[in-house]
């Protein structure tokens, strides 16, 4: 099990992280560990003064926080997307088990970095997965919600930081009317889980997501559902939507692909080859995420290292040799 250490600041912002590896050293390492802190905050060459700091340890590792100053210690429990989903008091959220730890793995980097995020999220229902997002997000966050259901609008949810838009989230009108405009750094579709329904969604959301955003889909398990609800599910039916995400792993294998057995195939397999960093699929959740910026070429080969004891380098391969010059392009928003 790993454990973490977070130092914040007066505002409560987290300013450095380090994970510990709990082993049979954990105590020693994550002693020298503050030490190397320590250091490194008494060296007037850092920017960081020792006074803005306090650091604190888990209890587990065997020493007490220690604590300069009255700064507080934050746990990873106390970010944990779970944790606030177990705390909830508001109005009623519906999320099955396995997604809190998804959104607590997904999220997390946005909470360390504390920086303000637009969240749209179709599907509102009783209002309480917009509550959890206003309280757990980063402060200042905006946080969108839309559903069909003309009821949700007397659920008084607006504020400064949620808004509320009744509508159908399939409707290229709707979208066009109300988020002509709008950018997001998060999508989630918790909406009618109608297989056509999540297609058509993506197609006309996608693309109002921010680079290095994440788009989400909840509830997938209605894609294998052929005799339940008419969702438009079975086991490996074409129009299925768990087919379709796992059609789009060609799009980001776009440069690799030798040959399109036809045009619509290389169509589908490029529109989204520059967007599309990568798909994760859990029990009954997708992540996608999209590139930090669009991919306009294919990746470089890169070699490192001096020793080729087992096999010559390649000539062809000497100008992939990685250097002091070399420019490494950031394509992954946490990387
Ligand atoms: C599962 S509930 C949402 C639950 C909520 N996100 C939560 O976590 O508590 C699904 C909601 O999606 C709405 N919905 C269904 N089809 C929709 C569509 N095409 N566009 C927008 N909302 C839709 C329904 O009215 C319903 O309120």
């Amino acid at each position: 099990m790993d454990s973490e250490v977070f130092f914040v600041d007066p505002n409560n912002t987290i300013c450095w992280w380090i994970p510990f590896k709990k082993t049979r050293n954990s105590v020693r390492n994550a002693l020298k560990e503050i030490q190397n802190i320590k250091e490194y905050i008494n060296d007037d060459k850092n920017i960081i003064k020792k006074k803005d700091f306090a650091y604190g340890s888990d209890s587990n590792l065997g020493f007490n926080a220690i604590i300069d100053t009255n700064m507080e210690y934050i746990s990873e429990e106390d970010i944990s997307f779970y944790n606030a989903y177990k705390k909830h008091k508001g109005n009623l959220s519906d999320k099955w088990e396995g997604y809190l730890y998804i959104y607590s793995k997904f999220l997390k980097p946005y909470i360390l970095e504390n920086k303000p995020i637009n969240l749209l999220e179709i599907g509102i229902q009783n209002g309480g997965s917009l509550q959890l997002w206003e309280q757990y997000l980063p402060k200042g966050s905006t946080i969108v919600g839309v559903d069909i259901d003309p009821n949700c609008a007397n659920l008084n949810l607006d504020n400064d930081n949620v808004k509320v838009y009744i509508g159908d989230a399939t409707d290229k009108e709707f979208v066009c009317d109300n988020f002509s405009n709008s950018k997001f750094d998060i999508i989630i579709d918790d909406g009618s889980h109608i297989c056509f329904d999540v297609i058509s969604s993506f197609e006309l959301l996608f693309e109002k997501l921010n680079y290095g955003g994440l788009y989400i889909i909840e509830d997938c398990h209605t894609s294998y559902w052929k005799n339940f609800n008419d969702y438009g599910g079975s086991f490996r039916g074409e129009n299925t939507h768990i087919e379709y995400f796992k059609n789009l792993v060609d799009s980001i294998n776009y440069y690799s692909i030798e040959a399109f057995p036809n045009n619509d195939e290389y169509l589908k397999a490029r529109k989204y080859t520059e967007d599309i960093a990568s798909i994760s699929f859990y029990d009954s959740i997708i992540v996608i995420e999209k590139y930090y910026q669009a991919k306009k070429r294919p990746f470089k080969r890169m070699l490192a290292g001096e020793k080729n004891i087992i096999k010559e380098l390649d000539e062809s391969l000497k100008d992939c040799k990685v250097d002091n010059e070399t420019n490494f392009v950031k394509f992954y928003k946490h990387d």
